[in-house]
């Protein structure tokens, strides 16, 4: 009879599940993924629409991840809907996220708020946006504001998603707004988001000096295909480096590979700033050299043969489910940043319709990260990636990543198995292998 183990976590560590609030909220008309949906470039020509509604009742999802018993919520402050023009705020809309914080610190968790998800106003896109080092100040005035006025409700921060993706789908294989493919302008753009965090970070420090504050990044492990052919591990060192480590050398004020420092400057004041690491973990793919592929450094992604696979959504790939490359990828961000800060988990999650591969992804994964946490990584938390299904930008409604199903044209809710298997967790703050 296999023998059952009981993994506890240490006291204080956090369970929640993340969000984005363009994903959620609905009636975000006013950014340039609206104009994306508007213009019929998603996948499937869908758009966010009334999204999951959580602009009129975010409060209804709270209660499910309170009912978890989730000591934490990660979700993301709409820009444009709070500085809907350049320099005209909106009290209307932080006064809703302000009710939103206090609804949460009320079901005892811990809001951790993302300052930028993805989204852009109109006029700041329209400005060019990330691309121009001189737009970073608008930015900045906007995190200014935003925590000088929640200050009260909310101490720890992100701020900024996965610039990493931001730059390299918006700019460099044109899958995201602004649909742009220029290698130049997708590293350039990757260098102002880290300098906008960097920037964000000492304004949130002198108006909060208790606040947490960090940014995450998506770690996806890409592996040579063939660990005996050079040039499989050329290509797949190319792809990492740039996927991968780019951002955290930016961010960590490292010098650059030196071709690179060419082209792009590093970021002033970097080292030091911030007071985390987040890690999105989603999945490996298997990287072999292919010629044909000057767009991807010659490197054709895929995944393992006969690995258990996430649901294929419209563009056919959301990878490998491998709960290993959590560890791994724990252990990899703590040794390059020379362990100087915590780390918090600030997404992992699969796209799992019929809930197949999902509990147990779960207990897998959180295995791993224990064992991290055993290994003495300081490891602080984790947000599942997500509560609820929601629009997952280029995928539209073809993904889902919710505990809990939604079905968005009715707007009815069913939790998956997922959900009270996780409620279990959070509950017992252990798991049980
Ligand atoms: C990363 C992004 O931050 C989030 O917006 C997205 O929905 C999930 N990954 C799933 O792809």
């Amino acid at each position: 009879m296999a023998r059952e183990r009981k993994l506890q976590f240490p006291e204080g560590f956090l369970w929640g599940t993340a969000s984005s609030a363009h994903q959620c909220e609905g009636g975000n008309v006013n950014n340039q993924w609206y104009r994306w949906e508007q213009q019929g470039r998603t996948l499937t020509g869908e758009r966010s629409a009334v999204a999951a509604n959580w602009w009129q009742q975010a409060e209804r999802d709270f209660e499910l991840a309170e009912q978890m018993e989730n000591n934490a919520l990660r979700l993301s402050l709409e820009w444009s809907r709070i500085e809907p023009e350049e320099g005209r705020w909106d009290e209307s809309a932080l006064e809703r996220y302000r009710v939103l914080l206090s609804d949460l610190r009320r079901r005892h968790m811990t809001p951790l708020v993302t300052l930028h998800h993805f989204t852009d106003p109109l006029w700041f896109a329209d400005r060019d946006g990330f691309a121009r080092e001189e737009n970073i100040r608008y930015f900045v005035r906007f995190v200014r504001f935003v925590v000088e006025h929640l200050r009260d409700l909310c101490s720890f921060w992100l701020t900024i998603n996965e610039p990493n993706v931001y730059a390299f789908l918006g700019y460099l294989t044109g899958e995201f707004p602004p649909g742009e493919q220029s290698a130049l302008r997708a590293l350039h753009v990757l260098r102002n988001l880290m300098a906008a965090h960097v920037q964000a970070f000492y304004a949130i420090r002198e108006l909060q000096p208790e606040g947490q504050i960090g940014y995450c990044l998506n770690y996806r492990l890409l592996e040579a295909a063939c660990s005996y052919s050079p040039l499989d591990r050329v290509v797949a060192g190319l792809q990492d480096t740039f996927f991968n480590w780019l951002a955290l050398k930016l961010a960590e004020g490292e010098r650059l590979p030196l071709p690179l420092r060419f082209v792009l400057s590093t970021v002033p004041r970097a080292a030091g700033a911030r007071d985390y690491h987040g890690v999105n973990y989603y999945t490996r793919d298997l990287v072999a050299f292919d010629p044909r592929r000057p767009g991807e450094l010659f490197g054709r992604r895929f995944p393992r043969p006969g690995a258990p696979m996430q649901d294929p959504g419209r563009g056919g790939y959301f990878g490998e489910v491998y709960p290993e490359g959590l560890y791994r990828v724990l252990h990899l961000v703590y040794r390059s940043t020379r362990g100087n800060k915590p780390l918090y988990v600030t997404e992992h999650g699969l796209n799992d319709v019929e809930d197949r591969l999902r509990p147990r992804a779960i207990l897998e994964h959180l295995a791993m990260l224990h064992r991290a946490i055993r290994e003495g990584l300081p490891v602080r938390g984790y947000f599942h990636w997500t509560l609820v299904d929601n629009f997952e930008w280029n995928e539209g409604w073809s993904a889902h990543f919710g505990l809990v199903e939604l079905n968005p044209r009715t707007q009815e809710r069913r939790p998956r198995p997922s959900a009270s298997m996780f409620g279990e967790i959070c509950r017992a703050n252990a798991i049980t292998e």
